[in-house]
């Protein structure tokens, strides 16, 4: 079938919105309309040229929500009018990780997922036309386009009633900051958290620490606005973030001597740094959701380890997809989780690379793309 996508031809250079072809879904394949998309950063690095694992052609995109058109044979838990959320992060089910409850790095298809192709090692996008060259699939989702192809496994299927346009940031930042508090560090009722960054995962972060009771939840970052937003979801102090924070922090918690739980959403390797010193001595756990430049290196004093401070670091939240997306949506439409105030602007396919720049000008969480 032809549909419109966003095409990243080359690096550095706007995305091309323009007409491409759309194989049929193969066997455990899904074809899925979309409905709704974010626009993240991850999608304006590789666009960029930064990330050294790009590749082009391909259509990026990886924050949709959309309606299953039609399935591939084989496919048993999905079928046409399911709403779903496309997932970069799959859960076979299988795999040695996904029978693990330690972790939701599913390993079925990561290999392939990499080098733009579906689990078969082909691709469903190419340009139209016979003899049309290939386009790669990014984050094995491709969702700046009218349609995707997917994988069964990379198909969370939520409540109907749950507004794509909010179900689409459960795709990525909103699931992961959420994941961080209430998978990777299972905050504890009547703890202090300290969340450093107030954007798509910084915010999920201070909500996912409101929702596991934590007493008092501290937000750091750089901008007053941003704060201003951690408040709504749950923030009982807000810093405005300099050199100083740590010690700020710790003047701020029971005995100087930190918080319980710290998350890092910034991506800078400093902020880690200071969200390890942070926590607390003798229990504090440092969480890092945010993804450094590449080459960059965490600095740790191994004095901070040996007295009690722990680090771990999250992918997704921690969530398993299949499973765990849908119980965030379940949680949001009852109430739990607001999420109107994360999407900022309300945008066109054709308007994608705005998109990108009201990410660069910091204006506003999330830019949605609203497929006609
Ligand atoms: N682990 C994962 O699976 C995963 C998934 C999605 C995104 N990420 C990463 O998480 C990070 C955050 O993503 P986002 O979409 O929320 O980004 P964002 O840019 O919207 O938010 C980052 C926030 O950090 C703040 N900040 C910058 N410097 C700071 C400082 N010195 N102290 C305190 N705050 C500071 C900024 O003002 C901004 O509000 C990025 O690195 C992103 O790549 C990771
Ligand atoms: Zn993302
Ligand atoms: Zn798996």
């Amino acid at each position: 079938m032809k549909m419109r996508a966003a095409v990243l031809e080359e690096f550095g250079e706007p995305l091309v919105v323009q007409e491409v072809e759309l194989r049929d879904p193969q066997p455990g394949e899904v074809l899925v309309r979309l409905v709704n998309c974010g626009v993240c950063h991850t999608d304006m690095y590789t666009a960029s040229g930064a990330d050294p694992s790009g590749y082009a052609p391909a259509v990026l995109g990886h924050e949709g929500a959309g309606v299953v058109e039609r399935v591939g044979e084989g496919v048993t838990s999905l079928a046409e009018g399911d709403h779903v959320v496309t997932l970069f992060s799959p859960q076979c089910g299988e795999c040695v990780h996904c029978v693990d409850p330690r972790t939701n790095l599913c390993m079925a298809i990561r290999a392939e997922q990499n080098l733009g192709h579906l689990p078969d090692g082909t691709t469903r996008l190419k340009r139209p036309g016979d003899g049309g060259e290939d386009i790669r699939h990014f984050m094995g989702t491709s969702t700046f386009a009218e349609y995707t192809v997917m994988p069964e496994i990379a198909l969370a299927k939520i409540d109907p009633e749950a507004p794509l346009d909010g179900a689409c940031l459960f795709a990525c930042g909103l699931s992961t900051g959420l994941g961080a508090a209430m998978n990777t560090a299972k905050v504890q009722e009547g703890t202090t958290c300290v969340v450093f960054g107030a954007g798509m995962v910084g915010l999920g972060a201070v909500a996912g620490c409101r929702l596991q009771g934590a007493e008092r939840i501290i937000c750091v970052d750089l901008s007053d606005d941003r704060l201003e937003l951690a408040k709504g979801q749950g923030a009982t102090d807000l810093m405005k973030a300099d050199e100083n924070s740590v010690e700020r922090i710790l003047e701020m918690t029971d005995g100087g001597y930190g918080a319980d739980y710290t998350f890092e959403a910034t991506g800078n390797v400093k902020v880690m740094a200071q969200a390890v010193e942070a926590a607390r001595m003798a229990w504090g756990l440092c969480t890092v959701a945010g993804v450094a430049g590449k080459g960059e290196t965490l600095d740790v004093i191994p004095r901070w380890l040996i007295t009690g401070r722990r680090v771990a670091g999250s992918s997704f939240g921690g969530v398993k997809g299949r499973e765990g997306v849908p119980k965030l949506v379940d949680l949001w439409m009852q109430g739990e989780i607001d999420v109107d105030p994360f999407i900022s602007h309300r945008i066109t396919l054709d308007e994608v690379n705005k998109g990108f720049d009201l990410m660069e000008a910091q204006d506003g969480i999330r830019s949605v793309i609203e497929f006609q």
